[in-house]
């Protein structure tokens, strides 16, 4: 393995506590909090999912959390490096560190089609398409967009390289300058955006169709759910805050930065959906699920309520922005790996990670046009395959196996030195449900994820050789 000339340079580290914070931050926020999680929150039973929603965070992500960046900053190395280091002989145990890997340059090649939505709808806002046309129309437009193979693969160009503009600068002058500058200003979109819902007349709508507890709606399914997401909006399972970790200081206090963290994450998720619900209802529309509900309903209302052409580009704007910083960590994951196990320069793993994952979104960005049809797993388009492989099994596998190798086999005396600085109480708690509740949590998920897309029923098949 060649660790050429990376042994000579010290590695980049954030310049400060809060440029951490706003990275992971960055990275954790994304099209996963804005779009995602009010509409299952809605469809799940509203306040009785975001209580388990909550309790999935606190007691199942934030530990996974903690240990990937705990990994990072131990080894100071990427996700393959970092376990290669833990473990030089169990050659076992790099598994986690290379399938996070993969999860990430999966997940960037068709996460940056789907921003490139986004930045498609930014254009069209700027540009006042919404206003005066029917509902019919506005739908129209994104039906329109999914047919056309060209332009989204155009946005998708422009987002890809937006985001290696900023990871070719680097740990400081890229990643934590520009999370520096596109946290606050999304904040600051975020807040007006949430106010505006929270004075609109749907607001006690919005309120009660995210917060009032219907238990009856809460299925077991919608628990598995709460916990899937959990682990996605965190950022988990793909090597990105193995990453992040890797360049976090020793002195900094890693369970205060990680809950904050989670902090900031959920309460964005939070205030999102109290952004777009009350406005939804006030003009009497369904909250749909799904894109439909980002980018058909959203644009109808916008196209309805005063001052709908400002507050539409803020919202689009939002949407890239956090999409952008998501992005951002997906791609420096991978591009770490090539500079500290390959000994490439940033611009030349740069380049290569840039120019792979954008072929690879290319089918993601034809699949409901040119590839209309042609299916891959099951009857999934290429983007529902891709994501199916990403988020439904290497993700949670990844995150069971980093889980199982913290709780059970690393060793104490690493890890409480790693966490010493949060307090004594810390380390017990955190022991406990990284060894006990997480794994069996994100098991749980596995097995339910891998039942619902019929594989059991399909091994079954090829070994018990019947019906
Ligand atoms: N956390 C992001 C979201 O909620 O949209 C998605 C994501 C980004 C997942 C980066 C994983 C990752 F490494």
């Amino acid at each position: 393995m060649a660790h050429k000339n990376t042994a000579l340079k010290p590695r980049a580290l954030w310049a400060s506590r809060l440029g951490f914070i706003l990275a992971a931050a960055g990275s954790a926020v994304g099209l996963g909090n804005i779009w995602k999680f009010p509409y299952i929150a809605g469809e799940n039973g509203g306040g009785a999912f975001v209580l388990v929603y909550l309790l999935c965070i606190a007691f199942v992500g934030l530990p996974i959390m903690m240990a990937e960046l705990m990994i990072g900053r131990h080894t100071r190395k990427d996700a393959v490096g970092a376990f290669v280091a833990l473990e030089p002989k169990r050659r076992w145990w790099h598994t986690p560190g290379w399938i996070s890997v993969a999860a990430a340059f999966l997940i960037s090649s068709y996460y940056s089609v789907v921003a490139g939505w986004t930045l498609d709808y930014v254009f069209r806002a700027i540009m006042d398409s919404f206003s005066g046309e029917s509902a019919s129309a506005i739908e129209g437009m994104f039906s329109a967009l999914l047919a056309d193979g060209g332009r989204q693969s155009f946005w998708h160009l422009i987002f890809m390289l937006l985001c290696l503009g900023v990871v070719v600068g680097g740990v400081q002058k890229g990643i934590e300058r520009w999370s520096k500058i596109l946290m606050p200003i999304l904040l600051v979109l975020l807040t007006l955006l949430f106010v505006n819902g929270m004075l609109s007349s749907g607001a006690r709508q919005g309120l009660e169709f995210m917060f009032r507890p219907d238990f009856a709606k809460l299925t077991p399914g919608s628990v598995l759910e709460a916990l899937g997401h959990a682990f996605f909006t965190l950022s988990l399972g793909m090597a990105a805050m193995i990453t992040y970790g890797s360049y976090l200081s020793r002195n900094e206090n890693l369970f205060a930065a990680s809950t904050r963290v989670a902090l900031l994450d959920t309460t964005i998720a939070l205030m999102a959906g109290l952004a777009i619900f009350p406005i939804v209802f006030s003009v009497g529309l369904e909250a749909a699920a799904g894109p439909g509900l980002i980018f058909q309903t959203i644009p109808v209302v916008f196209s309805q309520i005063g001052g709908g052409h400002v507050l539409s580009i803020m919202f689009f704007l939002l949407l890239a922005f956090a999409a952008l910083t998501s992005n951002i960590s997906l791609l420096e994951a991978q591009i770490a790996y090539f500079i500290d196990e390959r000994g490439w320069s940033r611009k030349k793993a740069t380049l290569t990670i840039g120019i792979l994952a954008f072929s690879v979104g290319i089918p993601t960005a034809l699949s409901y046009n040119v590839m209309d049809g042609i299916t891959f797993i099951g009857e999934r388009s290429f983007f529902d395959s891709a994501d199916l492989i990403a988020s439904n099994y290497l993700l949670p596998i990844a995150g069971l196996l980093i889980a199982i190798y913290v709780g059970w086999f690393w060793s104490g005396s690493e890890e409480k030195e790693e966490l010493v600085s949060g307090g004594a109480w810390v380390y017990p708690v955190w022991h406990w449900l990284i060894r006990y509740v997480a794994p069996l949590a994100v098991a749980l998920v596995l097995y339910f994820k891998i039942d619902e897309a019929g594989l059991w029923a399909y091994l079954a098949h090829l070994f018990g050789g019947g019906a």
